[in-house]
């Protein structure tokens, strides 16, 4: 990682006192105010709730520029990387930060192999959740219970960082086939050595003993390429619950767990599952996207236009770009014609003609095609944030390993404002009214 560059000082004035603060340059020139001292010279903090403007740490793993919709990870464009390379090639770049050689990358898909199988005892997890589970729920609690069936690794050398990377970003994918499987009471198919990381995944969902089930090499591409647009975000919210749990010096299954859980929420990859759920809505009840953006506008309706808006990009989300571009070729290849995209494209031209999200810079992320694509391939609503996180898991992965080494790296622990009640005197119980 390049050491941030010291391109100056501001001042902050308060109180007749003045304070330096540092002025810093990262290597794409975006700068940032440091406050390490800010209490312990001024006690004064800093109020951001959601932290929209501040900076938890230094990364070079991903650059994001959301003025001008520009993703890179490790410095390649996320469209060079998303029309050329594998998502198994893209997993590496992230954790290892190069693209790796041909060897490598061989190498790296046999330990991927060697390690797709879960714990026997494990499956027997699975048995004990009720029918409709969601698989976010069985996965989460999956992924930490992974600690205790395999022993944790410090990972200082590069053998055991390539195992403890290969066996999480190898058994996710199993466990998250096999989600799929206990919830439509299906048996479990196993991983083969036979297939690719994506085929794998594919033939585990949807083999059955008693079907022909062939692998479709349109749904291997679009499948890889919609887990490259989700494997890495800077400090989204997922990511940041990685990092905060992994700065207390949890284990890397217990921080990747947490992470699961935050990406679970509508607002963050649950957008994908609500997204379908918000077109099927205006198909089934004929409801006209007027209406909607009418809806997603008025301040009393707490409906949002899921899969618009987002924190960082205020122009056209490029993952989602690729993502539309990417749907209509699998839809087309497929010969599938499904409704609920033109409602999307149509939902889409009239909020983008509004001045309520012109004003506001509000347009497609990601989650806004990814659901119909993979509607498309058969795969069920409920595991779409399955497949975001399966995507998302290299990006965790090296944003965990990243602090890990970070010399700045402190337990996570903001501070408030505090906002209520002043001391009161304890009342026994009998005298409280
Ligand atoms: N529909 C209607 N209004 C919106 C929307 C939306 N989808 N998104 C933002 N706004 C409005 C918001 O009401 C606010 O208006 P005002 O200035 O009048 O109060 C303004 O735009 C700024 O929004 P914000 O809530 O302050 O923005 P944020 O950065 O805190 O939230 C967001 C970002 C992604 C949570 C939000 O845009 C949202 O809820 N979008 C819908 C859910 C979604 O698609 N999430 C996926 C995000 S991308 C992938 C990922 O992270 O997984």
């Amino acid at each position: 990682m390049e050491e941030i560059k010291k391109i100056g000082t501001a001042e902050l004035k308060y109180d007749g006192k003045t304070y330096p603060l540092e002025v810093m340059e990262g290597t794409e020139a975006e700068r940032g105010i440091d406050i390490r001292a800010l209490r312990k010279d001024s006690r004064l903090i800093a109020f951001d709730p959601g932290y929209g403007n501040t900076g938890s740490c230094r990364s070079a793993i991903t650059f994001v520029d959301g003025e001008n919709g520009i993703l890179r990870y490790r410095g390649y464009a996320i469209e060079d990387l998303a029309t050329n390379c594998t998502f198994i090639e893209v997993a590496y770049l992230l954790v290892h930060g190069a693209l790796p050689t041909q060897n490598q990358l061989s190498k790296f898909s046999r330990l991927l192999n060697r390690h797709s199988l879960i714990h026997e005892d494990m499956r027997n997890f699975f048995r004990t959740y009720p029918e409709h589970a969601h698989p976010m729920a069985i996965l989460s609690a999956m992924v930490v219970s992974l600690s205790s069936f395999y022993p944790e690794l410090d990972a200082s050398s590069d053998e055991e960082l390539d195992l403890m990377v290969g066996r999480l970003l190898s058994k996710i994918r199993t466990l998250a086939a096999l989600s799929y499987k206990q919830s439509v009471g299906e048996p479990h198919v196993y991983p083969t050595s036979k297939l690719t990381y994506v085929e794998n995944f594919l033939n585990m969902m949807f083999y059955t003993p008693v079907a022909n089930y062939e692998i479709d090499p349109v749904q291997v591409r679009a499948l890889n390429k919609l887990l490259i647009l989700h494997a890495d975000h800077e400090q989204n919210c997922s990511t940041s619950a990685v990092r905060l749990v992994g700065s207390s010096g949890a284990n890397l299954y217990a921080a990747i767990a947490a992470g699961i859980c935050a990406l679970w929420g509508p607002l963050h990859g649950g957008a994908n599952q609500a997204v379908i759920e918000m077109l099927e809505y205006i198909h089934k009840e004929g409801e006209g996207v007027e209406k909607m953006v009418e809806r997603a506008k008025d301040k009393n309706d707490p409906f949002r236009l899921m899969g618009f808006g987002h924190r960082v990009y205020k122009t056209y989300d490029p993952r989602a770009r690729i993502a539309k571009n990417a749907c209509e070729e699998v839809l087309n290849k497929l010969g599938i014609k499904d409704p609920l995209l033109d409602i999307a494209v149509e939902l889409e031209e009239k909020a983008l003609n509004d001045s309520y999200f012109k004003d506001r810079n509000l347009y497609p992320n990601v989650d806004y095609y990814t659901g119909i694509t993979l509607r498309a391939m058969g795969i069920p609503m409920n595991m779409f944030t399955v497949i975001f996180t399966i995507g998302r898991l290299p990006g965790w992965i090296a944003h965990w390993l990243e602090l890990r080494d970070d010399p700045d790296n402190r337990i996570g622990r903001p501070r408030q404002i505090y906002s209520g009640p002043n001391h009161r005197d304890y009342v026994p119980i009998e005298q409280r009214g």
